[in-house]
């Protein structure tokens, strides 16, 4: 047993602060005070956007403060199913990975992989919104709420954004 703080989306590189897309079940880590004290602005356009104290790449920003009751525990072999909106299609490649918080860094393979999500040239399959994963056994680096987050990765690259 083990648990595992899901984060939402991810990644805002140029985001408008509308989202694109996020994970609406399980539910996802959420912006909050915590975040909004570390200057996490999402957007870097915006004039206030703190690049070294805003750690983008790691669940957008999102705080393991803001989001203490949004903690999920897995286990080894459980397979979670998970539901994502695409709001606005911008054709990427998608994963959806264990990370370890504090290194900012993936823990073994991705549990799921599209080389094609959400294309803006065709309708977006069922499966890219609602699919399942099947979690690691990685209670030895997970054991504790908040080092590890289930990250959905989508990289829209012709877009050069990431969510
Ligand atoms: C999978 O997502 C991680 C972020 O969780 C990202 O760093 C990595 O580049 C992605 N891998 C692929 C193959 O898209
Ligand atoms: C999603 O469904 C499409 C067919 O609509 C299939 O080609 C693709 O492999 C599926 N992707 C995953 C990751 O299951």
């Amino acid at each position: 047993m083990h648990s595992i703080l899901f984060p939402a989306l991810l990644i805002g590189v140029v985001p408008s602060v509308s989202t694109h897309g996020h994970i609406v079940d399980p539910s996802a880590r959420m912006p909050g005070n915590a975040m909004e004290a570390q200057e996490m602005q999402i957007a870097q356009g915006q004039s206030d956007f703190n690049a070294a104290k805003c750690e983008l790449t790691l669940c957008k920003g999102y705080q393991f403060a803001d989001n203490t009751a949004n903690v999920q525990s897995f286990t080894a072999g459980q397979v979670v199913n998970l539901k994502a909106v695409v709001t606005a299609p911008h054709t990427g490649t998608m994963n959806v990975s264990v990370v370890d918080t504090t290194q900012n860094a993936v823990i073994g393979d991705p549990l799921i992989y599209f080389p094609v999500y959400a294309s803006d040239a065709a309708p977006i399959p069922p499966n890219s919104t609602a699919f399942s994963v099947t979690m690691p056994d990685v209670s030895s680096q997970c054991g504790t709420a908040g080092v590890c987050a289930l990250q959905w990765h989508w990289n829209a690259a012709d877009v050069n954004q990431t969510y």
